[in-house]
Parts: structure tokens; sequence; C-alpha cells
């Protein structure tokens, strides 16, 4: 396991297209073992393989809640429904943050780390993450979908 760099908003990397993951191997495994470290050592929610240069459809995600640590490979959202409009942050962004609206229910399509196909339905938070991870995979930043940033505080 490895701490990766984390790239920081205005590296043009945030904005190409991931690719699609064809070899479940060893590789991989290497990659979402590293990305979660990192995620986590940063003291995120989610972490797209884009933001430690790696242009593949890889996410990890942990809201905290009963999923645990989700490992999302080439994620899909199939359904939304609803809306909420909420703080949102990014790692790429450390201390910006800015109310983005979302769908409140999303429904995920994505394959684990051996290949085999998961289903996905989050609400609150882990809507938002689905939601938020799967736009690095395509190049969009949350700041791109931020309609009022948060105030700046001095406590
Ligand atoms: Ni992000």
């Amino acid at each position: 396991m490895a701490l990766l760099e984390i790239l920081r908003f205005g590296n043009e990397i945030l904005r190409q297209k991931s690719t699609e993951v064809t070899e479940f191997d060893e590789d991989l495994w290497t990659l979402l073992d590293d990305m979660a470290e990192t995620m986590y050592d940063a003291g995120g929610v989610g972490l797209a393989a884009p933001q430690v240069g790696v242009l593949k459809r890889v996410v990890v995600i942990d809201v905290d809640d009963d999923h645990g640590l989700l490992e999302l490979v080439n994620p899909v959202i199939t359904a939304i429904k609803g809306k909420q409009h909420e703080l949102e942050g990014c790692l790429s962004e450390p201390g910006k943050n800015g109310y983005v609206e979302r769908p409140a229910k999303v429904r995920i399509k994505a394959q684990n780390r051996y290949g085999k196909r998961r289903v996905y339905v989050g609400t609150g938070l882990l809507a938002r993450a689905f939601c938020h991870e799967t736009d690095h995979l395509n190049g969009i930043l949350f700041a791109d979908k931020v309609d009022k940033w948060e105030e700046e505080k001095c406590d």
C-alpha cells in the first residue's frame, strides 16, 4: 500500500476522459488499495483515479455507512430521482466548498475488483458521491456545477 499524490484543480489530467478498465488484475487491485489508503489519509469520502493521475474508470467511496468501502470499476449511473442541494468539496481543492444540485437518489452499476457486476442505490451523501466521482471520470469537476460558494469563515 502506498499514499498517492492527489492532483489539484488546474492540472489538465483532471479534465481528461478516463478509459474503461478491461483487465481485473493485480495492477488494478494495487491501484484500488492505494486509492483507498490515500482517500482515508486525506479524510475524504471519495476519490477517482484521475485525481491520482490514472485515467481509468476507477472510483473508491466510503461515506461511513453500512456499505463500508465501495470499489467501483467502470461505474455507470443508470437512474436518478429527485433533487438535493448540499455543500460539496473535493480532495483536489481542499478547503473550498460550494453548493451543488444533485439527484436525491442515484442507482449505479459497476464492476468490483474481480470484474463482477454490482448495483448500488444511494441517497443523501452517497448519491452525491456517486455523481461527483463519476463526473471526475468524464473530466467534470464539482466547481463547474457550484451555484453558490460557501462563505469564508475566520473561525
Ligand atoms: Ni472530487
